[in-house]
């Protein structure tokens, strides 16, 4: 049953990723560094949103104007969370738009009831909670502050981002993660990546919400002291696919890591004990090429890895953002 349920979101799901993993696994990680709004619950038992409760019928249109199913048995949220860059959304051009984001969610939250954004550029922030509030989707947000080499993109996003909070309340946002992994690309030095976090959480309680974690999602290499003491949680990007290892024994590589290395390397010498989220997880399907040594991209592989980690991730009420939800072609 669950394996029929996990081919559904596949077929629905995984394969409209496939670009974005290719994309993300042959490009993004050798040489990224432009700018813009770049960008991973548990309850199989009760899959019953989008029921028309948004108004849609058994078709939606898809943002390249494709008539796609709308079936609420097609889809079911057994993703904790899942990372999210609306399709176009990316500087100069910003071509998403509040419809095309409303689709997007309108599919997104038949799968998770979380969702991790990069940034707050084209409107990628703002447009998001429009969507849930006024579609009254069951869905909380992750807001992205992203980081570049220009100063001014952080002061433009942190605006933004305390904009679209003025206006829409707080409601839908369970955690501001400032920048995405600034550490692993040397984007910038430590000491002002740990000044934006702790501007921003001083932002966040001033405005009257201590209990939203502000945090930065980095590499587990990353996430140690001192920057864990200016962090309320540790946010991992953790890829089994850059092991080495194949997919039969990613799942259980994951596990191992993530207690034998991942969480002492975050914990140790912490002021005091953080939480961590997994805000990055996934397995490539594209090209075959881009294999680290066993760990081989493919759409099969990518399946094997959802069935084999992610009831033990879900079993383990483990925080994970699910790399990704759409294609982004726009960014290769
Ligand atoms: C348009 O999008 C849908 C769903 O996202 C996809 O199945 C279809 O192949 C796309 N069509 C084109 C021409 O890109
Ligand atoms: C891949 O294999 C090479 C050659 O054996 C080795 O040096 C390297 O450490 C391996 N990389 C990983 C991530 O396992
Ligand atoms: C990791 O730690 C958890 C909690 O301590 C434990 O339940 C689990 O068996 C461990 N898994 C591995 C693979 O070591």
């Amino acid at each position: 049953m669950l394996r029929r349920v996990l081919w559904v979101i596949v077929v629905l799901v995984v394969l409209a990723v496939a670009g974005v993993l290719a994309w993300y696994f042959a490009v993004y990680k050798k040489n990224h560094d432009n700018g813009g709004n770049d960008g991973g619950s548990k309850g199989g038992s009760n899959a019953d949103v989008g029921d028309g409760t948004a108004g849609q019928g058994n078709t939606i249109v898809s943002p390249n104007g494709t008539v796609i199913p709308n079936d609420p048995h097609m889809l079911k949220r057994v993703f904790y969370g899942m990372a999210y860059v609306p399709l176009n959304a990316q500087l100069p051009d910003c071509y998403n738009t509040q419809q095309t984001v409303d689709n997007e969610l309108l599919l997104l939250v038949q799968a998770t009831k979380r969702v991790r954004l990069y940034g707050a550029d084209c409107n990628a922030l703002r447009f998001t909670i429009d969507a849930i509030q006024r579609l009254k989707l069951d869905l909380q947000v992750v807001v992205g502050i992203w980081i570049d080499k220009d100063a001014a993109t952080y002061t433009r996003q942190t605006e933004e981002f305390y904009a679209v909070v003025a206006k829409y309340g707080w409601t839908n946002i369970i955690g501001v993660s400032v920048g995405n992994e600034v550490m692993f690309d040397q984007v910038e030095p430590l000491s002002n990546l740990m000044a934006q976090i702790t501007t921003v959480k001083n932002k966040v309680v001033q405005l009257g919400h201590p209990e939203i974690p502000v945090f930065t999602s980095d590499l587990e290499g990353a996430n140690r002291p001192p920057l864990t003491n200016q962090e309320d949680l540790a946010g991992v990007n953790l890829h089994p696919s850059f092991s080495g290892v194949p997919v039969e024994t990613a799942a259980s590589w994951f596990w191992t890591y993530l207690n034998n290395t991942v969480t002492p390397t975050v914990q140790q010498g912490n002021v005091k004990p953080i939480p961590l989220w997994i805000t990055e997880v996934g397995w490539p399907s594209f090209p075959a090429t881009g294999n680290t040594n066993a760990s081989i991209p493919s759409i099969p592989n990518l399946q094997k890895f959802v069935d084999t980690w992610l009831c033990d991730a879900n079993a383990m009420n483990l925080p994970y953002y699910f790399f990704e939800f759409f294609d982004a072609p726009w960014k290769i």
